[in-house]
């Protein structure tokens, strides 16, 4: 694999796979809630700023299944970044058009050009070789950015790599290094708290991890599914039908190692966090864990007071000991927004892509990179 470091930058068109994929305000206009993946951008942008490239940066928001969507446009995204990085950044509402390419062709060193999402476009999740060809005409280098979306074959991601010398961004190579030696090393007891609302996403990773970690603590819709597949009368809480099965199967190999909440939070007839006993048992297997991955808060965090539980376990984290890794967009925010970031040993721009590597995986975006 290379690294930024090894690139010959100077006058060059540079194409940056970031991961923008942050959370954003309901208000009018749209504004970025919570920017920690955005400043982890940072180092990576001035370093192609000061070796005097020409930058061109290509992420997403959320998923809008290849269809313009300007609830998702990329403009809020690139007005932050441009206000945090002190630096003018120029918005191709269309990547492909004549218009973007003249702006291209007439950039300076140093000039940042910010595309429209570019999971507007089929191609991307396809991982089409034809759009990362199309995609890739638009510059002479590609720098991956984008750890949390690297377990995603897309074309921005993994086919782009076909077409133009790669290298992985420094924020990447800094979560690849954690990753490998917490994959190695990791201090036992090595616990993993997760939450979140979809057990879709998790559980593949939930059936990964289980060889590798002590204990598997779930709370949120994750939690409420394996409820769900031990008979528990869960209401109207959310609970994806789908994977009840799936869930009590691999709740019965675990062997005992997956953690499900005792008692819960209900709002009317949905339960909205965990409760306090459930709390409880966090709290205890954090205050005797060595290592602790996070990922997926237990409760609806947006929704005071059912971030009590949340809350709780990010403080408790900070002060452990322990080396304490947290990741996922939604997770980071929060502990964001509690001034805690500093006080884990190390905040992941990732969030599935994350425990996919540490479940062992070596996800695609990273393995394109040779
Ligand atoms: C994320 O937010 O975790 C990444 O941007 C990936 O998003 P996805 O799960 O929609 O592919």
């Amino acid at each position: 694999m290379k690294f930024l470091e090894d690139a010959t930058l100077a006058d060059k068109k540079v194409l940056v796979r970031i991961d923008t994929d942050v959370p954003l305000t309901d208000s009018n206009p749209i504004e970025v809630r919570d920017d920690y993946r955005l400043q982890k951008l940072l180092p990576t942008l001035f370093f192609l700023m000061n070796h005097r490239a020409k930058i061109i940066l290509c992420g997403h928001l959320g998923r809008p299944l290849a269809k313009a969507d300007p609830s998702l446009s990329m403009k809020p995204v690139f007005t932050h970044l441009s206000a945090l990085a002190n630096k003018k950044i120029l918005f191709a509402t269309d990547p492909f058009s004549l218009r973007t390419t003249e702006a291209i062709e007439k950039m300076d060193d140093g000039d940042i050009i910010g595309l429209e999402n570019i999971r507007f476009f089929r191609g991307e999740e396809d991982n089409s070789r034809t759009f990362a060809r199309k995609l890739s005409n638009l510059a002479e280098i590609y720098v991956n950015e984008a750890f949390g979306t690297s377990h995603r074959e897309a074309a921005s991601v993994v086919a782009i790599t076909e077409f133009l010398p790669s290298y992985a961004g420094l924020q990447l190579e800094q979560e690849i290094n954690v990753s490998t030696s917490l994959t190695r090393h990791p201090a036992h007891p090595f616990i993993a708290i997760v939450g979140g609302a979809k057990i879709s996403d998790k559980l593949p990773v939930i059936r990964n991890l289980l060889p590798k970690v002590d204990r598997i603590i779930v709370g949120g819709g994750v939690a409420n599914t394996f409820l769900a597949s031990q008979g528990v009368d869960m209401k109207n809480s959310k609970v994806e039908e789908d994977y009840i099965d799936r869930a009590g199967e691999i709740l019965k190999n675990s062997k005992g190692k997956i953690i499900l909440p005792v008692d819960y939070v209900w709002e009317s007839d949905k339960i909205l966090d965990i409760g306090e006993e459930a709390t409880h048992q966090m709290i205890h297997y954090i205050k005797s864990a060595k290592t602790i991955l996070w990922s997926g808060v237990p409760g609806k965090i947006e929704q005071p007071p059912f971030d009590k539980s949340s809350k709780a376990i990010a403080k408790a984290i900070a002060n452990s000991p322990a080396t304490s890794i947290v990741g996922g967009g939604d997770t980071v925010g929060f502990v964001n927004s509690l001034g805690l970031v500093h006080k884990y040993s190390f905040v992941s721009t990732g969030g599935s892509a994350l425990l996919e590597l540490l479940g062992g995986r070596v996800l695609p975006g990273i393995r394109a990179l040779g």
